[in-house]
């Protein structure tokens, strides 16, 4: 599958989530195979065009995840201009324009899915980025702000005579946020008009939906379902290969876990220059550089409770597993919880099935 001029090695993606889906756990699903592109959490126009570093860590990523999609987000097509001007600069294979956020504090600012209600204004900040870049500029939108308004259609044959080089449909309205089903027909409805490739997402939580949904669409993006299985793509892959579907032993789910945080807990620290690709930051002083040991471990803690929350679900003890962890107060306790749980004596070679 091509987007523009960038190969995806496969069809299927980790699609982008806020608070989830940062470098440390985009690299880990990449190791496990199967993944054609991953999108970074999204990340403020304004942000990077003023060189706030709050922000702007989501942006970063490293060489192992290429192809990378950076997502921004912003409703004014200057800024918008400039800001995918910075992702090209930094690297990225694509940019990528938030048109789905239902979150009113995005939404309000004429960004993320309200750009949806304005399909004249979201086609010129899409045809102001192209224009910008060489890159391809792709839109992930929803099917609409409601039910009154499901213009994925519409929309989406205006961003790609704007230039869009892809559009990704989640099949839910902003109004649905994440409740009901995703609308697969109309995602299918606008593949079959559109000349550019379209992607689906929403609600694959096991690999043979990811290949099923192939059947109508170029590529699919899994969200929740990469987060509560990271090798859901790479067993995609083996079902689309005609190979025998890989299975994960509960050891390899906590090793997984141990992984992570040990990326996270390493982040930053005696990384060889180039490594990590990064924003450009205004002023001299980058208050992105090592956190104090403390804030450092407390960061960690609350990054895999919030993994754990989608991790833990449909495993046998699941449930109390995630209050544990929530009442970890330290690394310590935290690989102890692990320890016990995915590598106790006479489970580790057992295969995981999780129960919907
Ligand atoms: C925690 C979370 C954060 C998300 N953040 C983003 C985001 O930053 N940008 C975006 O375009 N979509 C975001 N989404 C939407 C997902 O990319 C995806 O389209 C949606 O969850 C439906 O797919 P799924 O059923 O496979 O999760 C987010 C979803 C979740 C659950």
């Amino acid at each position: 599958m091509k987007i523009g001029n960038v190969t995806l090695p496969s069809p299927f993606v980790v699609a982008p989530m806020a608070g989830m889906t940062d470098t440390a756990f985009r690299r880990l699903v990449k190791r496990h195979g199967g993944c054609g592109l991953v999108v970074t959490e999204m990340v403020s126009s304004e942000g990077l065009v003023r060189g706030i570093d709050r922000t702007l860590e989501y942006a970063e990523y490293t060489e192992e995840e290429r192809p990378v999609s950076i997502q921004i987000f912003g409703g004014d097509p200057e800024k918008m201009a400039a800001a995918a001007q910075i992702v090209e600069g930094m690297g990225a294979n694509i940019v990528d324009i938030n048109m789905g956020c239902p979150v009113p504090k995005i939404a309000k600012h004429n960004a993320g899915c309200s750009l949806m209600r304005e399909p004249e204004h979201a086609a010129t900040v899409v045809n102001a980025m192209a224009k910008a870049v060489s890159i391809p500029v792709t839109v992930k939108m929803r099917a609409g702000w409601n039910d009154a308004s499901r213009n994925a259609p519409e929309l989406a044959r205006r961003v790609q005579d704007a230039g869009a080089a892809a559009v990704t449909i989640h099949g839910r309205t902003a109004a649905q946020s994440y409740t009901g089903l995703a609308d697969w027909d109309l995602v299918s409805r606008v593949a079959e008009q559109l000349t550019i490739p379209v992607l689906g997402s929403g609600d694959c939580v096991e690999p043979q939906q990811i290949v099923e949904r192939m059947g109508s669409v170029s590529g699919v993006l899994v969200g929740r379902g990469v987060l509560r299985n990271p090798w859901i793509l790479a067993q995609a892959a083996d079902l689309a290969a005609g190979r025998p579907v890989r299975t994960v032993t509960l050891a390899e789910r906590g090793q997984f876990l141990l992984d992570y945080i040990g990326l996270l807990v390493d982040e930053r620290l005696g990384e060889v220059a180039g490594f990590r690709h990064v924003a450009p930051v205004a002023g001299s002083l980058d208050a992105r550089a090592a956190a104090p040991a403390r804030g450092r471990e407390r960061w960690v803690i609350n990054k895999v409770r919030a993994l754990m929350s989608w991790y833990s679900k449909g495993l046998d003890g699941g449930s109390q597993l995630r209050v544990r962890v929530n009442a970890a107060e330290s690394l310590r306790q935290l690989h102890e919880i692990i320890d016990e749980f995915f590598f106790a004596a006479g489970t580790t070679g057992d295969m995981v099935v999780l129960s919907a």
